[in-house]
């Protein structure tokens, strides 16, 4: 069935894992999603962007998950709005079957940033209050995604920053985030560390210099009830860009977040971590390589199966990392 996030945050935390979040824009995501999660056992989160939303439209969507909580009655299936960027666009999330929403009031709507504090927590609170009655989780977000190597050079959006911000501008401040959590009442809370989103989070593999896990620590010192989200957790593996890169790419060589790190946020409250590149990436290189091998074959299936297995291994590697696999 299609379960609030909150279910499912809730028993990690008893339990002491973490549950991978998967974006999703098609049914081959969503099928790589589901086999995985039967092979092993694990409960699911599966989240759609406003971009995913647009792409797919709503109605395919929804109908596509009710698609996946009917042939898997037995797994628990959070359908979650990543980076809603206004109330409005969490509304029509759950109009349309969301069972928990992000509402990301770390950036302003149009997408610019940083928003400030009171802003954030005017719009998370005004959703948080809407969606508990309605029986829908919620995420906030406190603090700016973007690399410390640059700044917050690349911010979440795609746009870089107009100017660079200090380490302290970039991560979450574990007394803001104290108050946030309870002016808003959050379900759970995504932080910055100095992670971003996409393939090109780190020149080498990140040192604390770079990936401020300690900042997870002591904020869950002070929250310690609280659930917390690492988004920009794609790891980037160096095969996947191998093979990408082997069939006719063009990535230039980038280091993601180590999962032996993610890891260790686990063990200090991080429950959700959110996983969209590597899959991207994993679909890519399969089809790549169909068409480099075997440049004859035009039937769509040839290559979305290998590309749709491709995603189901990162799935399962991931679900198996972060300890959900088993769960029950
Ligand atoms: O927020 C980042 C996710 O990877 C979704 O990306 O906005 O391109 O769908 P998107
Ligand atoms: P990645 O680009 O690292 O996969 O991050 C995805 C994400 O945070 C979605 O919200
Ligand atoms: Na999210
Ligand atoms: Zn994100």
């Amino acid at each position: 069935p299609l379960v609030p996030m909150r279910l499912l945050l809730d028993h990690a935390a008893e339990n002491d894992y973490g549950l991978a979040a998967f974006n999703v824009n098609n049914m081959e995501q969503i099928q790589a999603i589901m086999e995985a999660a039967e092979e092993t056992n694990s409960p699911v989160i599966v989240q759609a962007s406003r971009g995913a939303r647009k792409y797919s439209q709503d109605a395919y969507l929804k109908h596509l998950m009710l698609a996946a909580a009917e042939l898997y009655p037995n797994i628990p299936i959070v359908m979650h709005q990543d980076h809603g960027n206004s109330p409005d666009t969490c509304q029509s999330a759950i109009d349309n079957g969301f069972t928990s929403v992000m509402m990301d009031g770390s950036l302003k709507e149009d997408g610019s940033t940083p928003a400030d504090y009171d802003y954030n927590v005017k719009v998370t609170k005004e959703v948080t209050e809407a969606a508990h009655k309605q029986g829908v989780s919620v995420e906030g977000e406190l603090g700016c995604l973007g690399s410390l190597e640059t700044g917050g050079g690349e911010q979440e959006d795609g746009h870089g920053a107009t100017e660079a911000l200090s380490r302290d501008q970039l991560l979450t401040d574990p007394d803001e985030a104290e108050r946030f959590v309870a002016e808003t009442g959050v379900d759970a809370l995504a932080v910055a560390i100095g992670t971003s989103h996409g393939a090109y989070k780190f020149t080498k593999k990140p040192t604390g210099e770079v990936l401020a896990m300690d900042r997870i620590e002591e904020i869950h010192k002070r929250l310690p009830n609280c659930h917390l989200v690492m988004h920009g957790s794609s790891s980037v593996p160096q095969e996947l860009q191998d093979i990408i890169n082997k069939y006719g790419g063009a990535m230039k060589q980038t280091y993601g977040v180590p999962v032996e790190e993610i890891q260790k946020g686990i063990k200090h409250g991080v429950r959700k971590v959110n996983v969209d590149t590597d899959n991207r990436m994993a679909i890519t290189g399969a089809i790549r390589k169909v068409f480099a091998e075997t440049p004859e074959k035009f039937d769509p299936r040839d290559y979305l199966k290998p590309a749709r297995e491709a995603m189901k291994q990162v799935c399962i590697a991931r679900m198996t990392a972060f300890g959900q696999a088993g769960w029950a």
